[in-house]
C-alpha cells in the first residue's frame, strides 16, 4: 500500500502551512484515492532537543532520549510512508524550532543505515512577507539530502509564458488593507496541489 505523510511544521494547526498541506491533499487525491494519506501536526509531539551525546552513532544507534519523549510514535509514523510533505513556517529564515528539533533527532535513522534512504520528501514553506522563505526550503532539503531522500519541488507553470507570477497582498491591497485581511494565497494553492499530485505520480512510479 502507498502512504504519503504530510507534516505540518507549524504550532499553529489552521493556518499557512495547514493550507499548503491540505492543498497537497487534493492534488495526490486528484491522483488516486487509493493513497493512504496521513497528516501529523509536530507540535502534537513531545520532541525533547538533541543534546550532542552522539550515542546514535554506536550500535545499536538509539537515542536514550527517546525513553522519555514521542519520537518512536514519531518514528513508526514517518518510517512507515514512501513520501514525506513537510511545510514549515518562516522563523527568521529557517524552519520552526519544532521541525528543527525534529530533524536533528532523526539523526539515529540516518545511522541504522539511512532508513529514510529512496523515500521521497517535497519541502514546502509558509511565509509572512516572504523575506527568508528559501533558507525554509534550504533547510528542509539539507535534511533530505542528508538522510539520501529524492528531493520533488513542483511543475506548475512558466511564470513567463504563462504569468504565474506571485503578487503579494500588500501589492493588491496596500498596506492598510492588507493588514486587516485574512487572503489566501491562490498561486501558492495551486503550487501546493500540483507539488502534491507529482508526489503521488512519483511514488507510484517508484513502485511499479
Ligand atoms: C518567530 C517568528 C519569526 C518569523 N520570521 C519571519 C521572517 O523572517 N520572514 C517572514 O517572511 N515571515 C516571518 N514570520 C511569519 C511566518 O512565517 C508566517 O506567519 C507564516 O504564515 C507562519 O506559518 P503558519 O501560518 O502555518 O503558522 C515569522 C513568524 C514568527 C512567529
Amino acid at each position: 500500500m502507498t502512504k504519503i505523510v504530510l507534516i505540518n511544521g507549524s504550532p499553529r494547526k489552521n493556518r499557512a502551512c495547514n493550507f499548503l498541506l491540505e492543498q497537497a491533499i487534493e492534488g495526490i487525491k486528484s491522483v488516486s484515492e487509493n493513497i493512504i494519506i496521513e497528516k501529523i501536526q509536530i507540535s502534537d509531539y513531545q520532541i525533547t532537543p538533541c543534546n550532542g551525546c552522539d550515542q546514535c552513532l554506536r550500535p545499536p544507534n538509539n537515542c536514550p532520549l527517546a525513553e522519555n519523549d514521542d519520537t518512536e510514535k514519531l518514528e513508526k509514523v514517518v518510517l512507515d510512508c514512501d513520501a514525506l510533505i513537510i511545510a514549515a513556517p518562516n522563523y527568521f529564515g529557517s524552519v520552526s524550532s519544532q521541525i528543527k528539533t525534529f530533524i536533528d533527532r532523526s539523526r539515529p535513522w540516518k545511522m541504522k543505515n539511512y532508513l529514510l534512504r529512496d523515500k521521497i520528501l517535497a519541502p514546502m514553506a509558509a511565509t509572512g512577507l516572504r523575506n527568508g522563505g528559501e533558507g525554509v526550503i534550504g533547510d528542509l532539503i539539507n535534511f533530505g539530502l542528508i538522510h539520501g531522500m529524492i528531493i520533488v519541488g513542483n511543475t506548475f507553470g512558466s511564470p513567463v509564458l504563462e504569468g504565474n507570477i506571485a503578487i503579494t497582498s500588500v501589492q493588491k491591497h496596500s498596506l492598510k488593507e492588507f493588514l486587516g485581511k485574512g487572503e489566501i494565497d491562490e498561486l501558492a494553492g495551486l503550487i501546493a496541489k500540483d507539488t502534491g499530485k507529482r508526489v503521488a505520480e512519483l511514488v507510484n512510479k517508484l513502485k511499479k
